[in-house]
């Protein structure tokens, strides 16, 4: 009943955001490199309408502030817009995501990217699929086979040291993406496009849904050193499972300071 309705509210804001798209929006500024667009409001208001109209106990927490706390133990996080940099640039990588969480466990999720019409949907114990298509993880055992990605943040982003980790698995591996959805980019993980997700300081409406994706594709995570990860952990680390152990064993030896490829000097 829950993936039903998040899956038909998603689809109806991504139909809104692709619309949005077409006709392309004026920038706004909410922090120093923070964007956010009219597309951003509208969907946003549009999936707090809607789910307060199905759900009108639960509490909604919306990455644009328009959420609504009811002190209920089912919590929805919104991100009605990820990868909103990418959008207001027209370049086509975004998507829609919302995720319920029942007594500290995310139940439910979608992620739903409406220009592909790539619907990742997945119930807890149920699978996870992609449209109607069941997904499972890569089986990428080597880590210097895989294809990871990760993502920056805008706010904050000179005390963010994601350079260094960035720098080491794309030497390491066949590379790293930073496509612009850390929705989008955990939804590929579920379904084996990419072996690994990264990255420091997301918010729970960003990863919850594509988090519950990847447990149910076959995949794990944990933060960046290898302990529980919690939704408001400040990083997080998925992938396939198999390559896990070698990830982690690199950031620890980032976190430590223990540079494996050095930079190269400049010298042309
Ligand atoms: C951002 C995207 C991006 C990630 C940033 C997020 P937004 O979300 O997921 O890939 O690197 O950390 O803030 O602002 O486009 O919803
Ligand atoms: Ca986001
Ligand atoms: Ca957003």
């Amino acid at each position: 009943m829950y993936l039903a309705a998040a899956t038909e509210i998603a689809r109806e804001a991504g139909a809104l955001l692709a619309r949005y798209f077409e006709r392309r929006v004026a920038v706004e500024y909410k922090g120093a490199f923070d964007v956010v667009t009219e597309a951003d409001r509208a969907s946003e208001a549009l999936i707090v309408d809607r789910l307060s109209a199905k759900f009108p106990g639960h509490t909604i927490i919306a990455e644009e502030g328009t959420g609504v706390d009811r002190s209920s133990e089912y919590i929805w996080y919104v991100d009605p817009l990820d990868g909103t940099t990418n959008f207001a640039h027209s370049f086509p990588v975004f998507a829609v995501t919302m995720a319920l969480e029942h007594s500290g466990q995310v139940v439910a999720g979608v992620v739903y990217d409406p220009l592909r019409d790539e619907l990742f949907s997945a119930e807890k114990g149920r699978g996870a699929y992609l449209n109607n298509r069941r997904l499972h993880v890569s089986r990428i055992d080597q880590f210097c086979d895989s294809l990871l990605a990760t993502g920056f943040p805008s706010r904050k982003r000179h005390d963010d040291v994601n350079v260094y980790f960035f720098h080491q698995t794309a030497m390491l591996t066949h590379g790293v993406r930073r496509g612009g959805s850390a929705a989008l980019d955990l939804s590929y993980v579920a379904a084996g496009r990419l072996d690994g997700f990264w990255e420091f300081g997301l918010n729970p409406w960003d990863m919850a849904a594509g988090l519950l994706l990847i447990l149910e594709a076959g995949g794990c995570y944990t933060d960046m050193r290898g302990a529980a990860h919690l939704l408001r952990g400040p990083h997080v680390a998925a992938t396939n499972g198999l390559i896990h152990h070698d990830l982690i064993a690199l950031f620890a030896d980032v976190f430590a300071n223990r540079i494996r490829i050095p930079l190269p000097q400049i010298s042309r």
